[in-house]
């Protein structure tokens, strides 16, 4: 008995160290709902024969591996299927599977393929080898295949399975696989991938999935699973990328050991190797390299290791340690490439927050530069992106970050982009490179400052936030308010809708993206003027949360009061001062607020007034009084 224990335990150790020196493949399948991509993984992991528990477990462990690589996109992180969790109501981005062959490990990242879920697929994407395509034969190439294999492309993708699935329905009709082919090629030719490879399946059948089929005689190429436990990855590439590693923490278990800690990025390190650390420029020389397993001798990309340094230099949480002779770029300001995830559309202007693998920021598209049509690859003129739409931007950052365009490291050179009132990930981003305007333009710090202004007019300066539908009495309470404020000799100034819209802003409308630009240049304006130590009524509609909440961070706290003027749709409608509303409901504007244009009401603002309760005076009164009990009228 104990001799067949050992025996066992000797042939689950020898398996276990041919295991571990097997190569380790990355790919993802895409293609849309129906086109079989359930069956065709389930076939792969079945012709693979995933059966030792051992085995499991250890590639459970990988997986841990992969989710702190894939740290810079929300990674769900699951040994096995979806179907599990789709009972539960839970939605999930990317189920990640792992088999072995004899000749390979592999991960695949198995994305559900509705239009919608584009996102998955870049989710799954950032990290992989390899994707392979599924199209249904009777279906050919769809404007889904384009897509998939255009943001393949972008997110670095070289090899291109196309895996002409359902053949059995069909008859094994070789002139209607060699059409869906010949159009594949042609449409890819422009996305420079380094392979493609097509072939004829049927996941349910099983032909050429494990072994070529004798139904398809006429396909010269590979079965799909001997093909991908022999295609060629470049992993040499890794060995020869500059060295990344972003500090996830610093250790300092006592005052003579300082480690900083983190997963590496790409390259390699080595003891004695020089290293500068980015945003700080300060340089060292790696002392030790610690890992799980005690000291290396050297570590490669997706190792969790910790680093200790030759001299006490200042090293941060976030900051980036890079190669001596290489250090990663800096930028508040950058063009990228953007994969729009989310139902609500991008509006260029709009603040989100910016994540890369190890800072976040805000970050705001400057400029749409333009959109592609994903089936013609054509560059289109745009405003906003919708839903699985792709783009080339300029961005402008809260803060510098570090970073390397993409092409040359997807891990430093992606970022995704989060809602900051859903916290919802809206986009996945690759920057392209840095717009040098960052380096060149400063702030110019002035010998009066706002302090001093204000002194002057011994007042403390502030944004009077008027917002509400049109008619409901915004301009009409500001102007009275300004009108007090001026009989006791406060310096105000009134930023309002109807005649900023005559001159700075004369080039915007009323689409969701032009109001939010119409409310990023008042929220600017508005900023210089507390600068210069006014008080400044703003009166617009203002009506959506986001870009209020822009305008309120533009300047310091207690320094933006937001007032409500919360008159009901009904009784704004009622009175229809210009004529709008009318209108309006004929159809002859559009996009008009409270008909067909939203309107957020803020949650908590400083002051609301409701003008079915108070007269227009009344409403004056209580501002100029809040304004008064608040400071906000004597010098301090
Ligand atoms: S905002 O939404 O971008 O803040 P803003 O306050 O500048 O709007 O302009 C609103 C004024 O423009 C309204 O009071 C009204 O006189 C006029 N207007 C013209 N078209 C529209 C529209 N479609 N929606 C709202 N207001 C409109």
């Amino acid at each position: 008995m104990t001799a067949l224990a050992d025996t066992a335990a000797n042939d689950v150790e020898a398996y276990l160290d041919r295991h571990e020196k097997k190569s380790m493949l990355r790919f993802i399948t895409c293609g849309s709902v129906d086109d079989g991509k359930s069956t065709l993984i389930g076939r792969l992991l079945y012709d693979s024969k995933l059966l030792y528990e051992d085995q499991i477990a250890d590639l459970e462990a990988d997986s841990k591996k992969v989710g702190t690589q894939g740290g810079e996109i929300d990674f769900a992180l699951l040994v096995d299927g979806l179907a599990a969790e789709r009972e539960q109501g839970i939605t999930i981005d990317v189920a990640y599977r792992f088999f072995s062959t004899d000749r390979r490990k592999f991960i695949v990242a198995d994305t559900p393929g509705h239009e919608q879920y584009t996102r998955n697929m870049a989710t799954g994407a950032s990290t992989a080898d390899l994707a392979i395509l599924l199209v249904d034969a009777r279906q050919g190439v769809l404007t889904q295949t384009r897509r998939h294999s255009f943001i393949a492309s972008l997110l670095g993708i070289r090899r291109i399975v196309v895996a002409v699935n359902k053949m059995d329905l069909i008859d094994y009709d070789r002139g209607r696989f060699d059409a869906i082919e010949a159009e594949y090629r042609a449409f890819a030719d422009g996305l420079g991938f380094d392979s493609i490879v097509c072939i004829p399946i049927s996941a349910l059948k099983g032909d050429n999935v494990a072994e070529k089929s004798a139904a398809t005689s006429w396909h010269h190429g590979p079965a799909l699973l001997p093909y991908l436990e022999t295609v060629d990855i470049d992993r040499e590439g890794d060995e020869a990328a500059d060295f990344r590693m972003p500090v996830q923490w610093v250790n300092r278990p006592n005052l003579d050991f300082r480690g900083f800690a983190g997963t590496i990025a790409a390259g390699v390190a080595r003891p004695g190797d020089d290293i500068v650390v980015v945003p700080s420029g300060k340089r060292s020389r790696i002392a030790s390299i610690v890992s799980m397993n005690g000291a290396l001798d050297a570590a490669g990309r997706d190792q969790s290791i910790t680093l200790t340094l030759e001299d006490e230099i200042d090293v941060s949480r976030g900051d980036l340690i890079c190669a001596g002779g290489a250090p990663a770029q800096q930028t508040d300001q950058f063009a990228a490439n953007l994969i729009w995830m989310a139902e609500e559309a991008l509006l260029p202007g709009r603040q989100y927050v910016l994540k890369t693998d190890n800072q976040t920021t805000t970050a705001t598209v400057t400029e749409l530069k333009h959109k592609i049509n994903v089936n013609t690859l054509e560059r289109q003129p745009a405003k906003t992106l919708d839903l699985n739409e792709v783009a080339f931007c300029n961005f402008s950052l809260g803060q510098p970050i570090a970073f390397d365009p993409y092409k040359e490291n997807r891990r430093t050179g992606s970022f995704i982009l989060i809602d900051k009132l859903t916290n919802a990930t809206v986009a996945a981003g690759m920057i392209d490179f840095s717009l040098r305007r960052a380096q060149n333009v400063h702030w110019q710090d002035l010998d009066i400052d706002k302090a001093a202004r204000a002194r002057a007019k011994h007042q403390r300066p502030c944004i009077l936030w008027f917002t509400g539908l049109s008619g409901s009495g915004k301009s009409t309470i500001a102007n009275l308010v300004e009108k007090r404020l001026a009989d006791i000799g406060r310096h105000t100034y009134i930023l309002d809708g109807d005649n900023v819209r005559h001159g700075l802003n004369k080039d915007l409308g009323f689409t969701d993206a032009d109001r939010v630009e119409n409310i990023r240049r008042v929220g600017e304006t508005a900023r210089l003027m507390v600068d210069a130590g006014m008080i400044v009524l703003v009166s617009f509609i203002s009506p959506f949360t986001s870009e209020r909440r822009m305008a309120r961070d533009l300047v310091e706290d207690g320094e933006f009061i937001e007032i409500h003027v919360e008159t009901p749709l009904e009784v704004c409608e009622a009175r229809d001062v210009k004529g709008l509303y009318a209108r309006a409901r004929r159809g002859e504007i559009k996009n008009f607020t409270g008909i067909d244009s939203a309107y957020e009401a803020p949650a908590a603002p400083e002051i609301r007034v409701d003008t079915t309760e108070r007269s227009a005076e009344q409403a004056a009164a209580e501002i100029v009084d809040f304004l008064d009990a608040r400071g906000y009228l004597a010098a301090r």
